[in-house]
């Protein structure tokens, strides 16, 4: 009876061939590691914000008189309403620890290097959407850090040079921030970009499934192939890896139920004491600082003397990730056959980048502005001196076959 209707559906759309395509027939490399959990994480967490989203959006209330207060009754009054909004303010912040392991071991082991370039940018992208998202999104509360956040964020429009003011009041719709802003971003918030991020998201897996997965031994699986045309480092995709990423989803619960039952606000880093008063346009927050996520690069924007400059720091520091796998000449991927100056290299730059994070939490002092500019050299040194220390580093003999 089964065989019969997959034959019915197969005649009328590929689900077999879209199947042994990307899951039962999809070779991957046997050596994958825990690193390796983050990509289906970061797609289970996507689909958490997809789905609690939808039931947030059924009871909250966008505007700037009632956003606050439907909140307040999605927390005390609607059943289980309280677990959905810690699902997603909780899930939010793990978006981004998933998102961020996933790209630290896209830089350990050469996952940007050819043929995966495609690859990577999709995955900037999504970076860049994922921002975009959890910004807007944060503003939606209307707590006093939602709307002096997005007072500072959108401001930083202004350095443009000519069309700088027309610019900040075209993305406000309005002289300051208020609930004609708060209107469109939960507009792009709820429709706009979670379609950009899934149609991202697919992009990502089919660049992924046409090139092949890297391992941590930077190996091409494909140029060792046996007898039945299949590599001879690779595995099936499923039982293997759906089973192995099924006990990755199992600890990942346990961690993210931890978070939600006994510690949702996370010390006022996963939501913000100041987020529990309403917007009030007129006082400001002793402390206006962005979520943990976005630090690193609040501290840069602190870090440079002016405006514009601290705009243009900020957004390089974005975008230079964009033609890393054109800045990166080393004949190996893995960071396991690079040299000393690669591993010394990525480690300063690892600390930079947590460093930043610390430093754009902290309130403005000398201490922070002098060593967020020493890690925001660092940070940039990483990759324009990559050219050449890429290149000029002495690397060790990558093996034929995977080792493990
Ligand atoms: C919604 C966010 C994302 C989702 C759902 C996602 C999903 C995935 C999945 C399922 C894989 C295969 C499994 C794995 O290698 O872990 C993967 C691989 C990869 N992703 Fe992502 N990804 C996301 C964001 C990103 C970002 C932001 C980047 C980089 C800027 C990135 C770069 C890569 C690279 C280079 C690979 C290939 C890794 C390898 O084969 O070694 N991804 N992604």
């Amino acid at each position: 009876m089964a065989n019969k209707f997959m034959n019915w559906v197969d005649d009328r759309f590929p689900a077999t061939q879209l199947w042994n395509e990307h899951i039962g027939q999809y070779y991957a490399p046997k050596n994958f590691n825990v690193w390796y959990y983050m990509g289906s994480l970061a797609m289970l967490v996507l689909v958490n914000q997809l789905v609690t989203g939808i039931w947030l959006a059924m009871f909250y209330q966008p505007g700037a008189e009632t956003a606050f207060g439907s909140v307040a009754y999605i927390m005390r009054d609607v059943e289980w309403g309280w677990l959905i909004r810690y699902m997603h303010s909780t899930g939010a912040s793990f978006f981004f620890i998933v998102v961020y392991l996933h790209m630290f071991r896209a830089l350990l082991y050469g996952s940007y290097k050819k043929p995966r370039e495609l690859l990577w940018i999709f995955g900037c992208l999504i970076y860049l959407a994922l921002m975009a998202e959890a910004f807007m999104g944060y503003v939606l509360p209307w707590g006093n850090m939602s709307y002096w956040g997005a007072q500072v964020i959108i401001s930083l429009f202004s350095a443009v040079p000519v069309v700088g003011d027309s610019l900040t009041q075209w993305i406000r719709g309005d002289f300051v921030v208020s609930g004609a802003t708060l209107n469109r971003f939960f507009a792009l918030h709820v429709v706009a970009l979670p379609f950009v991020l899934v149609g991202l998201v697919i992009a990502h897996i089919m660049a992924l499934h046409h090139v092949g997965s890297n391992n941590p031994d930077g190996i091409e699986i494909k140029a060792n192939k046996g007898a039945d045309g299949h590599p001879l480092d690779g595995i099936p995709f499923h039982p293997y890896y759906t089973v192995k990423d099924l006990f990755g989803v199992g600890v990942f619960l346990i961690l993210f139920s931890g978070v939600i039952f006994f510690a949702p606000t996370f010390g006022g880093l996963f939501l913000e004491p100041d987020n529990f008063t309403a917007a009030d346009p007129s006082v400001t927050p002793a402390h206006i600082k962005p979520s943990w996520y976005f630090t690193p690069f609040y501290a840069m924007l602190r870090a440079v003397p002016s405006k514009g400059g601290g705009v243009i720091t900020m957004f390089s520091a974005v975008l230079i990730l964009f033609i890393l796998p054109w800045l990166d000449r080393s004949p190996v991927k893995s960071i396991r056959y690079k040299g000393i100056v690669s591993k010394v290299a990525l480690t300063l730059f690892a600390i930079s980048f947590v460093g930043l994070a610390y430093l754009g939490m902290q309130a403005p002092a000398d201490w922070v502005k002098l060593w967020s500019r020493i890690f925001a050299v660092i940070y940039f040194l990483f990759f324009l001196l990559m050219p050449l220390y890429s290149k000029f580093d002495r690397t060790k003999p990558v093996p034929e076959r995977v080792t493990g």
